[in-house]
């Protein structure tokens, strides 16, 4: 009898261990038990949510974004209290949750935020301890947005949400206590992107014809800014590493939602194409090719041993599909005439090793430098996508990543301690 116990017990044991771990996480990462509870809390939302759908609750995508909210917050999100008010407001006509540290000016700097989510999830209750974070360290009034999302409501849906909160702000931030000559944006992965077509945005003259003051600067968490090329050495060696949150298909198969594709389409026939780079033409490679060119990424990068070996062939029809967004600044910021990089505000670009949109952040760094603007680049070694997202739970938040959040804050304030002009 003994025996029998034994052997069942090593048996559930040997299963609960290599149930936990059946979606490993790279070797180096950074706090592994934590990246490694994210990445079941991700997998977990999306075989729920498609668990769900199958026995027919719900949709897909609503399903994975209540699935999702949950796992991150568990529903706890911050009140009002001593340190810090807290509150929700409608600003152009879009839901804002405002961070406002007690004791700031009567006017005090700002930063607009733009959540994660690839155009498609989440929201400013699921960002709420790392809105909550950057407002409480940098002492500036936080916005965070409640953009519409992608596939109902496609690009520029939310992007125009971004663009008229920024406007709002930058013109009547003083009704809501702000001084409108200190006032950034700031994003990280799909947000990244919002923030960095915003800042492009207000550079055009149209803007400044506005006599709207200009913006101070831009933070930029690994974003996403192009869709040129989806075998850049992060997509392809990064492909497993953090398999349970995002794969080598992730960001195109975001993009096509973000371009109104219902998820099912996107998943099936657009994302599998689009990780194989179909939709990039002969001329946009000689257009745009030089943007994304590997010779620009640093030498371990580029000697990365993992390859893709496709047979794909070009597909016009999804050529046709997606050529406009191609060719779009706001939709693919790196496509952003030098001139208009250049007008753009100094720029703070966080990126992390262990993500298959590293090479993105690198790469705008890159272009943004070239063009003359100053930009600080915090890269995390060992770190993962999306560590940013702070948990309501101290304990299960990544000590980087609160470094980070210290580090990007306070060169948000040099920045504003600098001459305004
Ligand atoms: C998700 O829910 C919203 C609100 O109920 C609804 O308007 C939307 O169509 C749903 N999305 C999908 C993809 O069915
Ligand atoms: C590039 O990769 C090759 C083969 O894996 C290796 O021998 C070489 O040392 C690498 N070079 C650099 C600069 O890392
Ligand atoms: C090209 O893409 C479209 C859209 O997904 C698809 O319907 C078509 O079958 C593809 N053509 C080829 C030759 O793969």
């Amino acid at each position: 009898m003994g025996g029998v116990k034994i052997i069942i017990t090593t048996a559930l044991i040997v299963l609960t261990l290599g149930y936990i771990f059946y979606l490993p996480v790279p070797a180096d990462v950074d706090d592994p038990l934590k990246a490694s509870i994210f990445q079941q809390q991700a997998d977990w939302s999306i075989k729920l949510a498609l668990l769900s759908w199958k026995i027919g609750f719900g949709d897909i995508i609503n399903n994975t974004r209540s699935m999702l909210t949950f796992m991150v917050t568990f529903g706890i999100t911050s009140s009002s209290n001593e340190e810090m008010e807290v509150r929700d407001e409608t600003i152009a006509g879009v839901r804002v949750r405002i961070y406002r540290p007690v004791g700031v000016k009567r006017f005090a700097p700002a930063l607009i935020y733009f959540h994660g989510g690839g155009w498609i999830a989440l929201s400013p209750e699921v960002y709420d301890s790392s809105t909550y974070e950057m407002a409480r360290m940098g002492k500036v009034v936080v916005i965070s947005v409640d953009y519409r999302l992608a596939p109902e409501n496609p690009y520029p849906a939310g992007f125009e949400d971004c663009v008229a909160v920024t406007a709002y702000i930058l013109q009547h931030g003083h009704k809501n206590g702000i001084d409108t000559s200190k006032v950034g944006i700031g994003g990280d992965s799909a947000g990244g992107n919002l923030a960095a077509a915003v800042a492009l945005k207000f550079t055009e003259d149209t803007m400044v014809a506005k006599n709207l003051p200009k913006l101070r600067f831009q933070v930029l968490i690994y974003p996403v800014v192009q869709m040129h090329d989806f075998q850049l050495p992060s997509s392809v060696s990064n492909d497993l590493a953090m398999r349970g949150v995002l794969r080598r298909w992730s960001a195109p198969l975001c993009l096509a939602c973000y371009m109104g594709y219902d998820i099912v389409t996107s998943y099936s026939y657009l994302a599998p194409q689009m990780s194989d780079n179909r939709h990039v033409s002969d001329g946009i490679k000689a257009k745009y090719g030089h943007l994304v060119d590997h010779a620009l990424l640093p030498e371990k990068y580029r000697n990365t041993s993992a390859k893709v070996s496709s047979s794909a062939t070009f597909n016009a029809t999804l050529f046709g599909m997606m050529a406009s967004y191609m060719t779009d600044p706001y939709f693919s910021p790196i496509t952003a005439p030098t001139g208009m990089l250049a007008k753009s505000p100094p720029a703070i670009i966080v990126s992390v090793e262990y993500d298959v949109i590293r090479d993105d952040a690198i790469l705008y760094k890159h272009h943004l430098e070239k063009a003359g603007v100053r930009v600080k680049h915090y890269h995390l070694e060992r770190g993962y996508h999306p560590m940013m997202i702070l948990s309501p739970f101290s304990f299960l938040r990544h000590g980087s990543a609160v470094k980070t959040y210290e580090a990007m804050m306070s060169f948000v304030n040099e920045i504003l301690a600098e001459e305004y002009n």
